[in-house]
């Protein structure tokens, strides 16, 4: 048990994958693994530990931004003691060419937190992805004809911005997509020397302002889920 999750010892595989919504963990749960069991219902943020293709991995909800996907990942890692995390999430498009329903590896993640100015003294810190699972999920992305894009990623602590243009500095230099937490993920990672990717669907676009439907995220996700799958069970 840790302060936020109710597994116990063992409960939890080595490998896990975040999504940020607790239903998600379940529906990835029921599609994807076998035997699924919940070992976590604390504040409804439900994670469950199953087989992929006979290997173990659990799969646990973060809640939505960095303070709470922050608190989720590094109870994982120092309480269970997982090696790999792959956050499975939807993302904003920055960039005209990159479209709706694209799937999106964050390569890095800027932010507009302050989390690591506050974690290094006023200091800037490049959050980086785990290149071999990065290579895994692009080799695994581009194997089923998926459209994908590698590269640098916003994690935003604010979903309503107060101006709605001012993603386009960030889309100057080259950010292709805006979520909430991977920049947390990627530093707890460093920080204790564990594997972590961020893979991401386009849910919305601040270019065109189009946006999927319910069914259209679920479908693509579902083929992010599985890019997910392969990458960090076949690189173990
Ligand atoms: N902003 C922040 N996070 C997101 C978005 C967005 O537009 N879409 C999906 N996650």
């Amino acid at each position: 048990m840790s302060v936020h999750l109710s597994a116990q010892e063992g409960q939890i595989a080595p490998t896990v994958l975040l999504p940020g919504d607790p239903l998600r963990a379940q529906h990835i749960a029921q599609t994807f693994l076998e035997n699924p069991v919940q070992h976590n219902g604390v504040r409804g943020m439900l994670g469950f530990t199953g087989s992929y293709k006979g290997k173990a991995v659990s799969v646990q909800g973060t809640g939505m931004g960095m303070p709470s996907a922050g608190i989720y990942i590094q109870e994982l890692i120092e309480g269970y003691g997982c090696t790999t995390l792959v956050r499975v999430g939807t993302a904003g498009s920055y960039q005209a060419e990159v479209h709706l329903r694209d799937l999106v590896i964050g390569q890095a993640a800027c932010t507009d937190s302050n989390l690591n100015f506050t974690r290094f003294g006023g200091l800037s810190y490049a959050p980086i992805a785990d290149f071999g699972l990065m290579a895994a999920a692009y080799a695994r992305a581009r194997a089923h004809g998926y459209a994908v894009h590698v590269g640098n990623i916003m994690s935003s602590d604010i979903f309503y911005q107060d101006d709605p243009t001012s993603f386009q500095m960030w889309a100057r230099y080259g950010v292709l997509a805006v979520e909430m937490e991977a920049a947390a993920l990627y530093t707890l990672a460093a920080k204790f020397g564990v594997r972590a990717l961020c893979l991401l669907t386009i849910s919305d676009h601040l270019v065109t302002h189009e946006v999927t439907s319910a069914e259209e995220r679920q479908t693509t996700f579902n083929g992010m889920v599985e890019v997910a799958l392969e990458a960090a069970l076949g690189t173990e």
